[in-house]
């Protein structure tokens, strides 16, 4: 019996979630690793045991399914895994022309990107308020802050996650939960994400615009270990976060427009 704590992260199979994963094994948490793709979960299941001796728990499932939240609360229980920190980090993106872009796919990107967060939040945030402690880490992003002409659903979904984890960090705080809320909102960073041919037209960002995964998987960790409400990683995501406001808000979906159409192939 070990008195480590245990944290969940979804989306684990890949880029930043990966790199939650890893940095948390080496803080000495036991993860519980959640995506599709179960041979990449076991590889990385794998590699920290060894690295750190940590505990690791695959739990393979697909969050764009309905009941999918549920289910996965429900195998945690099962298991007896008591969930001290868990990051919603699991997301999709698709690039293009809304009216050109499969119906489906977006509706996958929204199931994802918004039901699937706050239903596991909501399962997980009233047992942690019930030990009286916990964290959770919901990664939005700096397209967030913006309407992104071309990348529409995609940056909307991200300012449902931004709104409603500023409100829902208040809340927590308002009636002394024990348990903090935190949003990670990064920019380009160097994932497949970037580069993913099954997400619409791809996106020409220079490598020089991005930060890498680890980069921006530690400031979520230290920002929502210390309780931040909100994190932007980097200085430059921080200037544009503050800059935007600055702009119009439809000069600035023009001006966001234009950019991401001359990015587009
Ligand atoms: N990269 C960026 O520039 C950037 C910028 C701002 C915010 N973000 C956000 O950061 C988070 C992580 O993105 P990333 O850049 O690391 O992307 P990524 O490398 O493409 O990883 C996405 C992760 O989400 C999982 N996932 C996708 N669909 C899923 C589903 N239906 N059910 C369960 N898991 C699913 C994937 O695993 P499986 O395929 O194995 O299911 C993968 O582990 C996302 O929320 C993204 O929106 C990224």
């Amino acid at each position: 019996m070990t008195n480590r704590k245990t944290a969940l992260v979804t989306g684990a199979s890949d880029g930043i979630g990966a790199e939650f994963s890893d940095i948390l094994a080496g803080l000495d948490y036991n993860v519980i690793l959640v995506a599709r793709r179960e041979d990449k979960l076991n590889e990385l299941s794998d590699k920290l045991n060894n690295l750190y001796d940590v505990d690791c728990t695959v739990i393979p499932a697909d969050l764009s399914e309905p009941q999918a939240a549920q289910k996965l609360f429900d195998l945690t229980q099962d298991k007896n895994l008591e969930v001290d920190l868990l990051i919603n980090n699991a997301g999709l993106l698709h690039n293009g022309y809304f009216t050109d872009l499969d119906l489906a796919e977006q509706e996958r990107m929204i199931a994802v990107n918004v039901l699937a967060l706050t239903s596991i939040t909501h399962l997980f945030a009233n047992i942690m308020a019930t030990r009286g402690k916990g964290c959770i880490l919901n990664i939005s992003s700096l397209a967030a802050w913006m309407a992104i002409p071309n990348q529409n659903v995609y940056a909307a979904s991200k300012a449902y996650v931004l709104s409603f984890t500023q409100a829902l960090a208040d809340e927590m705080l308002a009636n002394s939960s024990g348990v903090s809320v935190t949003a990670l909102c990064p920019g380009y960073t160097a994932t497949k994400m970037m580069d993913n041919p099954a997400q619409g037209a791809k996106l020409r960002i220079p490598p020089t615009m991005m930060m890498s995964a680890r980069e921006v998987a530690e400031a979520g960790i230290k920002g929502c270990l210390s309780g931040k409400s909100i994190v932007v990683p980097g200085v430059a995501n921080k200037i544009t976060a503050a800059v935007v406001r600055l702009f119009s808000k439809r000069l600035l979906t023009k001006l966001v427009g234009s950019f991401y159409r001359s990015k587009m192939q």
